[in-house]
């Protein structure tokens, strides 16, 4: 596209607002469909906020520290994960499954209980902190 092509472009914008509006919103859904993602829907994550909520809890949630330990990856006992590294979209994925009770039973429901009062901004928060978190995961090279 041209330069001159851009500049109508935008004119054209300036002076059709509501069919411009209707392209994008268009563009914008054709965009969301083509994540195949679990955790597409999820409104961006913020890093900061993930990790205020992680340390310290907010209203009717626990610190997720207080299990999984220091940036996730210092659990208190081995039946915690590790989190700190994992992939955004699994972190997010399964704190909605744990939410809406499609992980369940067992020692997930401990968990279960913690993501209940999750809201979706706080899910795509925390999977941002813990995904940028550096990471003690490894995959089953070399095991025995
Ligand atoms: C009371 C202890 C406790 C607290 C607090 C807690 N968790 Fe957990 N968490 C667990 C347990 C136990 C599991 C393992 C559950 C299972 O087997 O599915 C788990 C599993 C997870 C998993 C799945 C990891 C994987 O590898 O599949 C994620 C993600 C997770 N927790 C995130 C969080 C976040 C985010 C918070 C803070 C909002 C949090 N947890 C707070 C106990 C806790």
């Amino acid at each position: 596209m041209t330069k001159t092509s851009v500049t109508l472009l935008a004119l054209t914008c300036a002076f059709t607002l509501a069919a411009c509006g209707g392209n994008q919103a268009e563009g914008e859904h054709a965009a969301g469909a083509a994540q195949a993602s679990s955790s597409a829907g999820l409104p961006a994550g913020h890093i900061e906020a993930g990790m205020t909520l992680a340390s310290k809890g907010g209203t009717g949630i626990a610190a997720c520290a207080s299990c999984h330990g220091a940036e996730g990856n210092a659990p208190i006992d081995g039946m915690y994960p590790k989190l700190g590294g994992q992939y955004a979209d699994y972190i997010a994925h399964s704190l909605q499954a744990y939410r809406g009770g499609t992980r369940a039973g067992g020692n997930a429901d401990i968990m279960a209980a913690q993501a209940k009062a999750l809201s979706d901004q706080q899910i795509a928060d925390l999977a941002a902190y813990f995904a940028s978190v550096p990471t003690q995961l490894r995959d089953l090279q070399n095991a025995n």
